[in-house]
């Protein structure tokens, strides 16, 4: 049996933990959204056609924000297209997703949605096809109250309020050659402040996030952010960060250390805006939207959609992942991940919520039901609050082909003073041995354990399934002990643990 020894000091703080960083996104893409959460004629539809075995599973995820509504999509989109009577609203190309929209689901029926999932609405806007004047146009319709074209447009469509969105997404994944509209860095940061400062002008209170690298193994990472910095840094609050990891060749190893490499990427990126803070002589700390972040199959997505004029397919099933236990454990510790930066990284999205790269399984007609990765997801946003903490860990190591040598076990933790509690986070990356962990917290003052619940399976590729849809799930670990102030459990190979203490 492997061990490993942990000790938490509640004065060792990362951050306060900032609930956006429970985050989702939602993109028209495949059947995220039709077939997905909205699905009018489905048994559990409401009078919207919102499918609520699906709002009650989101609930369930515990998540907060809400990308929306891409993605590669986004650089496509047409708001106007979105708002105003069903019957008006033209059919379009999704160019990024090659396949048709109908517009049938938009704007408001998306607001709406989030009101039942008590969420909020973080829009990306168009910076691929469009610019600043389509940028200003949709602010003034979300976000002015009344008495000017655009409001008046919103309240005549229904919404007396405004959505007051306060989160925005200058563009996505602008460094990406497959972006419609995709730019260079210089070309980029100069659109994105010029929309910026557009955007600041009608309302100062939003909060700006730059596109950051695509993917921390992009040809031009660093240099990108640097460029788009050193462009935007006075007009924008968040450079984002997105990364997808999937197990290649075999190579489980690696793929459950990819939260090392989140680190890092995190840290590169923490460097990078701090170095252009540092230039410029600014008291300003930009900070981090991880707004797209998952484990994603992309070996297996087949890039070749068709091409052909006449075949556009409406809502294609679109990289329907099953989800192992073992992509479960790697979820969690990307949440590990995000919860050691809760200093910098204070918005994040897991991407996406249903039936694409998604924690939600939704059958055309049938049941909804959790995917491995649902469990880590809902546990950790349910039990992280307070301050994130640092942790100081002893544990054996292994050596990976993608990552170096990296830890067998990893640990983050959180306490919340004021409610007088504490959870504690743990992977065992051992493929093949149990690791024993004894974790000293008697500063916390926590005397008594709450759940203490795990993830893993004497097979680490199984996932659940239509027909078996609680195959995989959280199960009480029983071996874990609190006594004066030291916590000991046992963590079986291939698993994420969560514990509550009080
Ligand atoms: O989440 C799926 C896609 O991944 C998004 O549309 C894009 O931004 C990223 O490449």
């Amino acid at each position: 049996m492997l061990s490993a020894r942990v000790t938490l000091d509640p004065r060792q703080v990362v951050g306060p933990i900032n609930r956006r960083l429970f985050g989702g996104f939602v993109e028209h893409m495949g059947r995220g959204v039709y077939g997905g959460i909205y699905e009018p004629g489905h048994p559990t539809a409401d009078e919207e056609g919102f499918r609520q075995d699906v709002i009650e599973l989101v609930r369930e995820l515990g998540m907060t924000t809400f990308r929306y509504p891409g993605g590669n999509f986004v650089s496509g989109y047409r708001w106007e297209d979105t708002v105003g009577p069903r019957d008006e609203r033209p059919t379009r190309l999704n160019l990024a997703w090659h396949s048709k929209e109908t517009n049938e689901f938009g704007l408001h029926e998306f607001a709406s949605w989030l009101g039942k999932v008590d969420g909020e609405l973080m829009l990306a806007l168009n910076l691929g096809t469009r610019g600043p004047l389509e940028a200003l146009d949709l602010l003034e319709y979300t976000n002015v109250p009344a008495g000017t074209a655009l409001a008046e447009q919103r309240i005549a469509n229904g919404l007396t309020e405004p959505l007051d969105v306060k989160m925005w997404c200058l563009g996505n994944e602008m460094d990406g050659p497959w972006q419609l509209g995709h730019r260079s860095a210089d070309d980029y940061g100069k659109i994105a402040s010029q929309t910026a400062k557009a955007m600041r002008q009608l309302d100062p209170d939003i909060e700006l996030v730059a596109c950051g690298s695509s993917g921390a193994g992009m040809p031009t990472f660093g240099e990108w952010e640097r460029t788009v910095l050193s462009h935007t840094y006075d007009d924008v609050d968040y450079i984002s960060c997105h990364a997808y990891y999937e197990e290649k060749d075999g190579d489980l190893g690696s793929f459950l250390a990819s939260a090392v490499d989140m680190d890092r990427f995190i840290e590169s990126v923490v460097a990078t805006a701090d170095h252009v803070k540092s230039v410029r002589k600014s008291d300003k700390t930009i900070s981090i939207s991880f707004d797209e972040w998952n484990v994603w199959y992309l070996s297996r997505v087949d890039n070749d959609l068709s091409k052909s004029l006449d075949d556009w397919p409406l809502n294609p099933p679109l990289s329907e992942e099953p989800y192992t236990v073992a992509d479960g454990v790697v979820v969690g510790s990307m949440l590990m991940s995000l919860l050691r930066h809760a200093d910098r990284v204070t918005s994040a999205s897991l991407a996406q919520v249903v039936n694409v790269i998604a924690p939600i399984a939704a059958e055309p007609g049938g049941a909804a039901w959790r995917k491995s990765t649902f469990h880590p997801f809902a546990v950790t946003s349910r039990l992280a609050s307070g301050d994130a903490l640092k942790v100081a860990l002893e544990t054996p190591e292994y050596d990976t082909k993608e990552h170096g040598t990296v830890g067998l076990v990893d640990v983050a933790a959180s306490f919340d003073s004021a409610a007088g509690s504490a959870s504690v986070f743990l992977v065992n990356r051992s493929t093949d041995e149990e690791a024993r962990v004894v974790v000293e917290l008697s500063e916390l003052g926590v005397t008594s354990i709450g759940e203490v619940l795990t993830l893993a399976d004497a097979d680490p590729y199984a996932a659940s399934t239509s027909e078996d849809p609680d195959r995989v799930g959280l199960k009480e670990n029983g071996s874990a002990t609190l006594k004066d102030g030291v916590l000991e459990l046992t963590l079986p190979p291939v698993s994420w643990t969560a514990v509550a203490l009080a």
